[in-house]
C-alpha cells in the first residue's frame, strides 16, 4: 500500500536546513493498522504529509499502491490524494462556517460525483460515525469528540483505501480518545489500511504494529515485556 525507500526531506531557509526525514524506510501493507510514535520534532509529521502526498520530499523514493508518485505533477498529486486518501487531524480543520453535512461534502465535490450520490454518502458517513441526526449542526456546535467524528466521517465519505491520522486524539479527554480509536479500529477492520502518529501509549499497544520515529528515520517497535500479559510477564 505505502512503500518508502530511503526518504528525506530537507526544509532550507536563508539561514538554516533542517533534515526532517534523514532516510526513512516503511512498508506499510494494504489492511494494516500501523501507529507510529517518536519524539517531538522527529519527523512524524513530515512523514505523514508526504505520505498523504501533502508535501513533496527530497529524495528517496515513495510508491503508493504501486505507483511512483515522485514525477507527479500538482494537479495529479492532488486527484490520487483525492481518490486513495483521507486525512484526519489533532485539530479537527472543519470549516466553521459549514454544517456537517457542508463539511463532508467539501472532498466529494471534486470528485465529479451527482449531488444525489454524494448526498448518499454523506448520510451514510455521517450515521457511520454516529452524527447522523446532527447533520445541520455546525462545528461550534459540537463536543471535540463529535467534531472529530465529524472529521472521520469527512475522511471516509471518499472511500480511502489508506486513512492518515496525525495525531488524531490529542486534543480529546481520554474517554473520548477511546471512543475515536474504537472507530478507528472498527474502519480498520473493515479494509481500510490506517496509520496514525499518536502520544498515547495506551493507544498505540492497541494497533497491530507500532513503529518508532525518530531523527527521520523509522525502525519497528519489536514487542517487549511490557506488553505482555501480566501474569506471563511475572511468569
Ligand atoms: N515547514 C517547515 N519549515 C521548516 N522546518 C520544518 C517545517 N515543518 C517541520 N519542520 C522541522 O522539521 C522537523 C520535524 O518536524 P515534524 O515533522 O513536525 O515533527 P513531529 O511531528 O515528529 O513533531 C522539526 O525540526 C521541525 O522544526
Ligand atoms: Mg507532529
Amino acid at each position: 500500500m505505502l512503500d518508502m525507500r530511503q526518504v528525506t526531506k530537507v526544509y532550507r531557509t536563508e539561514l538554516v536546513e533542517t533534515h526532517a526525514l534523514r532516510s526513512l524506510d516503511l512498508h506499510v501493507r494494504e489492511g494494516e493498522f500501523v501507529a507510529v510514535t517518536g519524539p517531538s520534532g522527529s519527523g512524524k509529521t513530515t512523514f505523514l504529509n508526504i505520505a498523504g502526498l501533502l508535501e513533496t520530499f527530497t529524495g528517496g523514493t515513495y510508491k503508493l499502491d504501486g505507483e511512483d508518485v515522485s514525477g507527479l505533477s500538482d494537479d495529479a498529486r492532488s486527484k490520487l490524494r483525492n481518490r486513495k486518501i483521507g486525512f484526519i487531524f489533532q485539530s479537527f480543520n472543519l470549516i466553521p462556517d459549514l454544517n456537517l453535512f457542508d463539511n463532508v461534502d467539501v472532498p466529494l465535490r471534486y470528485r465529479g460525483m451527482s449531488a444525489s450520490e454524494r448526498g448518499d454518502r454523506i448520510k451514510e458517513a455521517l450515521s457511520r460515525v454516529g452524527l447522523g441526526s446532527r447533520m445541520k449542526h455546525f462545528p461550534a456546535e459540537l463536543s471535540g469528540g463529535q467534531q472529530q467524528r465529524a472529521a472521520i466521517a469527512r475522511a471516509l465519505a471518499g472511500s480511502p483505501r489508506l486513512l492518515l491520522a496525525d495525531e488524531p486524539t490529542g486534543n480529546l479527554d481520554s474517554q473520548m480518545a477511546r471512543a475515536v480509536m474504537e472507530m478507528l479500529e472498527e474502519i480498520n477492520a473493515s479494509g481500510t489500511t490506517i496509520v496514525m502518529v499518536t502520544h498515547d501509549p495506551e493507544l498505540a499497544a492497541r494497533a497491530q504494529r507500532n513503529v518508532h520515529i525518530v531523527d527521520g528515520m523509522a525502525t519497528d517497535v519489536v514487542s517487549g515485556p511490557s506488553l505482555r500479559a501480566p501474569a506471563e510477564a511475572t511468569a
